[in-house]
């Protein structure tokens, strides 16, 4: 008995302990629930809608997030941004996630380096930051196709954002990939994720009822659990949403009517204007945008006066590196975006703060009850030595380091030819060559997607674009060669031509109304594999170089290399490549005149410039400490 009593008192002493435990632990974790840097992974309650505020963990909660996208920023800068962020008094990131990066080829996937969303997450869980994740498969974004791949379009039946077969099943296949990736980083799971975006703006564009119920579907039946919400401008909240996500609302000015709409479409519950457009993006062609920041700041004051969650878009834009920047229709045209995407954002292109960025920090720390870190400290820049090119190899020399020419009687589109696995072109320009036995006019019928260099005898003889959709061929004796080489210059990214994004030659060109025939296709969507390939060629001293060509120098670094912002001043139309890296395009017709390049991308001592141009170079390539996105115009 005494034995089975004193065992009775260690249980009940044992229990006690065990509570007080407990009891103990759940104040401390009240404690520190609120921060994602500290918090356990055990979780009772994640973002809700509770009337007209959200919580968290039951805790009233209001969020002010930023947008800044992994895929356009430098991995090594991944954390100085994010660092940036936090410094300014917001707490929740938001990121898209770009389908036509992570599956460059139909079945092949990539989250490694640039592309490691999973370390991204991470790394703002460890800055302290919340996200909301925006997979689309659709994320617009001023990004080549919207972020779909090209390779969907070699269906000739294909109708994007639909419930197309062709294309649920490649959402499905995508899906399958990219949720087991970050299911396990959502809230209730101990991660950051507080919630998903289900599509986006689809509102927009309104295809297809069964759509938006379909994607909700695909993302809560792979593990999904956090909130959802969606993502509307105010025309498209009238046909935009899904039941069970949240409507929210995109825009630059306060319009009291849109606020009053969705009040209406979406009575007691909380507000949040998912995409502030603190700038706005720039075309080739045409002016840098800019968005006074007097009335940006009053803005966001009224939005959170009122009590909204904001989040800004973009709070650091940074770089549409490579060939990714999408366009928008303008028919009969298209007007491309350009490389930069500094958005004229809070935080610049190459991670400088701005007044936006000052004047933000200053009103978002009112909600903050501790102070609110130190600003990170800024990069150096550098200008370095001007850049001299010494030696450079004609476009056409390069030709046997594509993959064997396609032939065929008709023009094919690039995104049908038969290269990378049977995934058809992407990205860059593709050559189309024939022969001509007479001169004469020369008319693309507007089958040029989107601008065609003309050659005879590989002499330039002229542009076929949307504007000039004719040219005279000149007379000449016998055979000749006619070449067009013929660029996309990006994908339209927004609105209801998605289906219409085929590129390069997407019908017959005919001279003198005889449509041309036979045709030797080449792909030269310039690839990392391509560039090193060719650059261990012997190429030749820069005497008379021949145009278009690859021109090749050195850029010198002593000491610790620092970003700097390349400057071709001399040249027409083109892409830099250092050290393998795609910097994005150049164009003389502007806006934008310099090029970023991240340090991180150099090495102390030489590093390789290779510069692919169409028509003109002096030969130099020059950087600065500052960028020239060219000359302003306010967004109004
Ligand atoms: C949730 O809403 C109810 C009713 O409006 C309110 O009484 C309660 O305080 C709210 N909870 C939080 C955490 O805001
Ligand atoms: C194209 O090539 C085929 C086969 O070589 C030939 O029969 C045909 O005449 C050519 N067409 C033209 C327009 O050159």
């Amino acid at each position: 008995m005494v034995v089975l009593r004193l065992r009775s008192i260690h249980t009940h002493r044992r229990q006690y302990a065990i509570i007080c435990f407990v009891i103990v632990g759940l104040i401390v974790y009240r404690n520190i629930s609120m921060r994602p840097e500290e918090s356990k992974p055990i979780r009772r309650g994640g973002l809700k809608a509770n009337s007209s505020q959200f919580t968290l963990e039951g805790v009233a909660f209001r969020i002010l997030g930023g947008s800044a996208h992994y895929f356009r920023i430098p991995r090594a800068y991944w954390k100085d941004r994010l660092l940036k962020m936090k410094a300014c008094g917001l707490n929740t990131l938001t990121t898209y996630v770009p389908w036509n990066l992570h599956e460059p080829e139909r079945g092949v996937f990539n989250f490694q380096d640039q592309l490691d969303l999973e370390a991204y997450i991470r790394l703002a869980e460890e800055v302290g930051l919340w996200v909301i994740l925006r997979p689309g498969p659709y994320i617009c974004s001023e990004w080549d196709l919207g972020g779909l791949p090209s390779w969907l379009l070699r269906d000739k039946d294909m109708k994007l954002r639909t419930t197309y077969p062709g294309f649920t099943r490649a959402v499905s296949s995508f899906f399958d990939e990219l949720i087991p990736r970050i299911a396990h980083l959502q809230y209730m799971r101990g991660g950051p994720i507080i919630a998903v975006q289900v599509e986006n703006e689809y509102g927009s564009y309104a295809q297809d009822d069964q759509y938006m119920p379909f994607i909700k579907e695909a993302l809560v039946s792979r593990g999904i659990t956090e909130f959802l919400m969606t993502s509307d401008n105010h025309e498209g909240l009238k046909l935009g949403g899904v039941v069970g996500a949240l409507k929210t609302i995109n825009f630059q000015k306060l319009n009291p009517e849109s606020i009053q709409y969705l009040d209406a479409v979406q009575p007691h519950q909380p507000k949040l204007v998912m995409e502030y457009w603190a700038g706005w993006f720039d075309l080739w062609g045409d002016l840098h945008h800019v968005f006074v920041v007097e009335e940006m700041i009053a803005v966001v004051k009224a939005i959170l006066n009122q009590g909204m969650s904001i989040n800004l878009y973009m709070f650091h834009g940074g770089t549409n590196f490579g060939f990714m920047s999408g366009a928008l229709a303008r028919p009969p045209g298209h007007r491309a975006v350009v490389t930069s995407y500094d958005y004229d954002a809070p935080l610049s292109e190459s991670g400088d703060y701005t007044q936006k960025y000052n004047l933000l920090r200053e009103l978002f720390s009112k909600y903050h009850s501790e102070t609110l870190p130190p600003k990170p400290v800024l990069q150096w820049r550098r200008a370095y030595d001007a850049v001299t090119v010494y030696q450079y190899l004609p476009l056409w020399d390069t030709l046997k380091f594509t993959e064997e020419p396609f032939t065929s009687a008709s023009p094919v589109n690039m995104e049908n030819l038969p290269v990378n696995n049977g995934n058809g072109q992407s990205y860059g320009y593709t050559l189309y060559e024939t022969t001509v036995t007479s001169g004469g006019a020369l008319n693309s019928r507007n089958n040029v997607r989107d601008r065609a260099l003309v050659f005879v005898d590989r002499m330039y003889i002229g542009v076929l674009d949307y504007k000039t959709i004719e040219i005279a061929v000149p007379d000449g004796k016998g055979v000749r060669k006619l070449s067009l080489l013929v660029e996309n210059c990006g994908r339209v990214n927004y609105g209801k031509v998605l289906d219409e994004q085929r590129k390069g030659l997407v019908g017959d060109i005919v001279l003198n109304n005889i449509p041309l025939r036979n045709f030797s296709i080449y792909s030269l969507d310039m690839n990392p594999t391509f560039i090193s390939r060719i650059s261990g060629l012997r190429w030749n001293r820069l005497d008379k170089p021949t145009f278009p060509g690859f021109f090749q120098g050195q850029l010198q670094v002593s000491g610790y290399p620092r970003d700097t912002f390349l400057k071709l001043p001399g040249w027409s139309k083109g892409v830099v490549f250092v050290n393998g890296q795609n910097l994005g395009r150049y164009w003389s017709v502007g806006p934008q005149q310099t090029l970023y390049l991240p340090g991180p991308w150099l090495w102390k001592g030489v590093n390789q410039v290779i510069v692919f141009e169409e028509l003109e170079s002096d030969g130099k390539i020059q950087s600065s400490r500052t960028p020239d996105l060219g000359m302003t115009v306010d967004v109004n």
